[in-house]
């Protein structure tokens, strides 16, 4: 990008920016990273080496082993979840009001700052 006109920079770099996602694993760690968007919640996490995000199905939405508590001040601005996710949740372990499957979330401009707590997955 370094040779890059000077015109053209912008728009790279706007291209470039990726939005960051907060990990909190159940051990309490705190893990800031970028997901391209178009990017799953979850192929972020398991890019990055997340503790806790199994994701057995790889995104299928048939195991809930990459379910996770989406930070309270975030829950309204995610899409709502469809009927499959609803169902595979019931087989998670410890559902909350605020649980989500993230392989069902897809990653955007507007999750810049998302902030998820991982469930124990890995029971
Ligand atoms: S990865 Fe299996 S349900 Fe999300």
């Amino acid at each position: 990008m370094v040779n890059a006109p000077s015109i053209v920079r912008p728009i790279l770099t706007e291209a470039l920016r990726m939005p960051k996602i907060t990990f909190i694993t159940p051990n309490g760690e705190r893990h800031d990273v970028e997901v391209e968007n178009g990017y799953s919640v979850m192929e972020g996490a398991i890019n990055n080496n997340i503790e806790g995000i199994v994701a057995e199905c790889g995104g299928a939405c048939a195991c809930a082993t990459c379910h996770s508590y989406i930070d309270e001040a975030w829950v309204s601005k995610l899409a709502e979840m469809d009927d499959m996710e609803d169902s595979m949740l019931d087989a998670a372990f410890e559902r909350k009001d605020n649980s989500r499957l993230t392989c069902q979330i897809e990653v955007s401009d507007e999750l810049d700052g998302l902030v998820v707590h991982v469930a124990e997955n890995d029971y």
